[in-house]
């Protein structure tokens, strides 16, 4: 009666595992030039929508800039998938190595900006220098992950 109860929790565990191993690497079934190229395309998204946010915050329309915000920061936890060890060269990539060898300062990095997206979005409308609070809060990360993990362009 154990041994089959035994059996029966073996069973529905590897069921689990399986499908958890199948659903989690979201890049598994990309190939290199998906990745590097689908990770161009969202930096340079989020490029044009930090210019969105500064606009929209600059003329008050807070509400629109925080919906921007929020998409950005959502952005950064996606791009942090978009760096597997398989993609450190080609197709253009101006991703430095340094980037693997210190993964995991790089990811903080990404982390930050992302939080710090969701940061903004608490204190955009109460701030006196909207310039500064933007710059402090979402220019700033993409220049220090810039002037270490991507090539000079
Ligand atoms: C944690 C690191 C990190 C942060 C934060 C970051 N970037 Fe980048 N960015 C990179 C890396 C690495 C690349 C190179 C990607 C590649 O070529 O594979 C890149 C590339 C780019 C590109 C070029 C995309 C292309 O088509 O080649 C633009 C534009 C860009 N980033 C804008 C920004 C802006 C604007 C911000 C801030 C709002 C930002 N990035 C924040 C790391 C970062």
């Amino acid at each position: 009666m154990i041994k089959k109860y035994t059996i029966y929790i073996f069973k529905y565990t590897l069921f689990i595992l399986t499908l958890i191993t199948f659903a989690l690497p979201v890049n598994s079934d990309m190939s290199v030039e998906e990745i590097i190229k689908g990770r161009k395309a969202l930096f340079s998204k989020n490029y044009s929508t930090a210019k969105k946010v500064q606009a929209l915050a600059s003329k008050g329309d807070f509400e629109k800039a925080k919906t921007l915000m929020i998409e950005m920061s959502k952005n950064y936890k996606i791009l942090l998938e978009y760096f597997p060890e398989n993609t450190k060269e080609g197709f253009k990539t101006e991703a430095l190595p340094i980037i693997w060898e210190q993964k995991d300062k790089f990811n903080n990095l990404m982390t930050k900006s992302s939080t710090d997206m969701i940061k903004l979005t608490k204190v955009i409308e109460d701030s006196d220098d909207i310039r500064r609070t933007l710059t402090q809060l979402m220019w700033s990360n993409c220049k220090a992950c810039h002037s270490k993990f991507r090539a000079p362009h």
